[in-house]
């Protein structure tokens, strides 16, 4: 199979990390026989410096030609506490998410056994959790008008949905469930939103399609809770762009490290594939960040352009890093491994160079191949 791919490297630790993920899916094609062609382009902080733009025509135009897009992180600490800038990093991810209307923000939850005592929470309550959130991603009030009087004393924001934006998320939603434990839960603030009442009723309505999928409604305050009391009650959730933000990063901590998750953002056309963590200033460049959310990031790549074997090799990669030990320092701030090691050795895995018996040694001394 031959695929274009454009790499965004983007802010932070993301080029550290997403090149890891680029080894890894060069792993796979070598192992599979496939050609993965790479555009790299700019967004956000490091496109600014380049060019002005947190979002350049070109990368624009690259991902709307490509059959993937695989990103790293944006943002920078110069920005973030400067809230008059006129030009911000973010403003890039979210230009490029409508213009190639990615209307769907998919975020797995699943948890590690290894990983465990790492998580927030008790042992007993995140065995098993596995669970999928559907947010959408290119209306509400991330993209409604926006506006701010002269004396600056009066802003507003406006939240808009209409019918299609709900169905077009819902149905994907919906059909994730059917896979899954046919479980659908929509998360909204119907007790006080206009916008909240259009998608639970559109939500009822399309129930009816989908027979099967069992369909219940938190109010996001109370799911919000649910999350850290009982995470196992959930399949799929489904909500809109604001709720999904907060509550996909309240979820994310349950696996213990928020560095090992993936997302997917999704529309009819090229999808793209991030980590959700953020640009992590701290660690930049220290090759200390962990790599395995933009590694699983490449997973939900490599599932989405029908390379379901593939993808699964890479998760089975991944677990056997955990398993073994091999982690960042994220994991294990005392026997930790660095990133382009665990980016190595998942390659290795997957290149079938893993010997029965692992020379630690000669990792922890980077010598790139474990043998
Ligand atoms: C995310 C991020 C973005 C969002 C920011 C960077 C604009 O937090 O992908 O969840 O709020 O959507
Ligand atoms: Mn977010």
């Amino acid at each position: 199979m031959e695929k274009n791919i454009v790499v965004i490297e983007g802010d932070g630790i993301g080029p550290e990390v997403t090149r890891q993920s680029v080894k890894v899916l060069n792993a796979i094609a070598e192992q599979f026989g496939h050609s993965f062609h790479y555009k790299y382009c700019l967004m956000g902080a490091d496109a600014i410096d380049k060019t002005g733009s947190p979002l350049p025509d070109e990368t624009i135009e690259a991902c709307l030609n490509s059959d993937a897009i695989l990103f790293g992180a944006i943002g920078h600490p110069k920005y973030d506490n400067d809230p008059s800038a006129k030009v911000r990093p973010e403003q890039g991810l979210l230009k490029l998410r409508k213009s190639l209307q990615l209307f769907a923000n998919i975020r797995p939850v699943t948890t590690y056994p290894s990983l465990h005592h790492l998580s927030p929470l008790k042992t007993k309550n995140i065995e098993g959790v596995d669970f999928v959130i559907f947010r959408e991603l290119t209306g509400g009030i991330y993209f409604g008008k926006k506006e701010v009087n002269e004396e600056n004393t009066r802003a507003s924001d406006d939240c808009v949905y209409t019918r299609e934006e709900i169905e077009r998320v819902s149905h994907l939603a919906f059909r994730s469930a059917q896979q899954r434990r046919k479980k659908l839960t929509l998360v909204d603030k119907a007790n006080v939103l206009e916008t909240s009442r259009l998608w639970r009723k559109v939500v009822q309505e399309m129930a009816g399609q989908y027979p099967d999928v069992a369909v219940d409604f938190l109010f996001v305050d109370n799911a919000a809770m649910q999350i850290i009391l009982n995470p196992k009650q959930f399949d799929v959730i489904l909500t809109e762009n604001m709720f999904g933000d907060i509550i996909s990063d309240e979820a994310s901590v349950i696996s213990g490290s928020l560095g090992l998750l993936p997302s997917a953002s999704v529309g009819n056309g090229s999808a793209l594939f991030e980590p959700i963590h953020g640009s992590y200033p701290q660690a930049t460049g220290k090759d200390i960040a962990n790599p395995l959310g933009s590694i699983l990031s490449s997973a939900m790549l490599l599932d989405y352009i029908g390379l379901t074997k593939e993808a699964a090799l890479v998760r089975e990669a991944v677990e056997w890093t955990l398993q073994n030990g091999f982690v960042t320092k994220d994991i294990d701030s005392i026997n930790f491994y660095f990133t382009s090691t665990i980016g190595e050795l998942i390659c290795d895995y997957v290149a079938n160079r893993i010997p029965d018996g692992v020379n630690q040694h000669n990792i922890e001394l980077r010598k790139s191949t474990i043998i």
